[in-house]
């Protein structure tokens, strides 16, 4: 009898994923007879009052063309059924109550960390699911790379040089401040590929005074100063050079003492770092205007980007090779990623292990990486 699969995008959106929902309905379509529903929203469609709202019938037709578009088709949410709050309000039972109501036979999805962890929940349920990896922050372990990381890093990359050339037009220092949350993998590889002098990462905390005795050493040097900041960056709410920019700016105040709202799987909502190092920078030293350092945002701008095609080739890949585990071998509770040149699997707990970077601070250092001689750690 045909099986029929549900397709969800869970978590940030990102490049890739439209590639890998093409490629996982017509493998599943052609070879196996499988039928396909996107449902929109992930989990918070999956556990709706009325589930049918959220669906999208996908087929080998419809799909056609999908591969290059941005984002994803079926929206996304962070929504998670498994807290504590939700299991006590029994969103997991009504969840398989309506996937057993719409004729579902398996999910096959996209994620990061978090959406993964509800997949694993999920499938210990006796729900068969199987998860392809995404995100630009490419934190997720058993893959060398994730949906969404190639195609930030080159438009990254390419922002990041155009604000270079800028700064160094006006003499200027330039904060370029990228996503990434607790991994600095973004920060890094554009901060190499746009040659910045100096990349900040949420593994490396930030003594300040070292931080601005730097810039200055560069600014000095060359009248301009390229800088790449991962939005994790940790900085201390002691540091000295902290303590003196809370008495004479009140947006370092304000910003210090915000408390970060919280997500639904308890990640703090990250962002703003840049804003602080503007006005510290400017303090320290001892810079007339503040449009001597400006900042740039990059944020969501290298989350709704067209796939290169990187991207395109790992959606594919990513697509093919789940509807074989799901549809063809029978299987679930994995993910699938990439090793080198070869599409793998990992199991979700193996994919959940964190993955930072992890490199000497010799190799970091050389590569632009500010290392403190110490280190504090309390911000965010
Ligand atoms: O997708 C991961 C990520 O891009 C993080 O780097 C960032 O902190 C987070 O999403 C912000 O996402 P949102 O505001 O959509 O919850």
């Amino acid at each position: 009898m045909s099986r029929k699969i549900a397709l969800i995008t869970g978590g940030g959106d990102c490049p890739g994923i439209n590639a890998f929902l093409a490629s996982a309905v017509r493998r599943g379509n052609r070879e196996y007879g499988a039928s396909f529903v996107g449902v929109r929203n992930a989990f918070a469609g999956l556990a709706a009052d009325d589930p049918e709202k959220y669906l999208l019938p996908l087929d080998t037709e419809s799909v056609v063309g999908l591969e290059n578009r941005s984002s994803t088709i079926l929206e996304s949410s962070r929504f998670n059924p498994f807290t504590e709050d939700n299991i006590a309000k029994g969103y997991p039972e009504k969840m398989l109550k309506n996937l057993k109501h719409l004729g579902i036979d398996g999910v096959l999805g996209t994620g990061g960390n978090d959406t993964i962890l509800s997949a694993l929940r999920l499938e210990e349920r006796g729900f068969p699911t199987v998860m392809a990896p995404k995100s630009i922050d490419n934190d997720v372990s058993g893959t060398d790379v994730m949906l969404g990381f190639r195609t930030a890093i080159s438009f990254g990359a390419q922002a990041a040089r155009s604000t270079a050339d800028s700064a160094r037009a006006h003499r200027r220092i330039s904060l370029v401040e990228v996503m990434g949350r607790h991994a600095g993998w973004l920060a890094l590889e554009i901060g190499v590929a746009s040659g910045a002098d100096l990349i900040t990462i949420p593994e490396k905390p930030v003594e300040l005074a070292g931080f601005c005795a730097e810039v200055g050493r560069i600014y000095e040097e060359c009248r301009c100063a390229n800088i790449v900041i991962a939005e994790g960056t940790s900085i201390s709410y002691d540091d000295p050079v902290i303590v003196k920019a809370r008495k004479k700016s009140d947006v370092v105040r304000a910003l210090m003492e915000e408390t970060p709202e919280i997500d639904a799987f308890g990640n703090p909502k990250l962002g703003g770092i840049s804003q602080i190092l503007r006005r510290v920078l400017r303090i320290e030293l001892g810079l007339k205007k503040i449009e001597e350092v400006r900042t740039t945002d990059l944020g969501f701008t290298l989350r709704g980007l067209a796939p290169a095609a990187d991207d395109i080739i790992l959606g594919i890949r990513f697509g093919i090779k789940t509807a074989d585990i799901l549809l063809g071998e029978k299987r679930s509770g994995v993910m699938v990623g990439i090793n080198g040149l070869e599409i793998e699997e990992a199991s979700f707990e193996e994919a959940l292990k964190p993955k930072t970077v992890h490199r000497s601070d010799r190799e970091l250092q050389a590569l632009g990486v500010f290392i403190s001689s110490s280190s504090q750690n309390t911000r965010p």
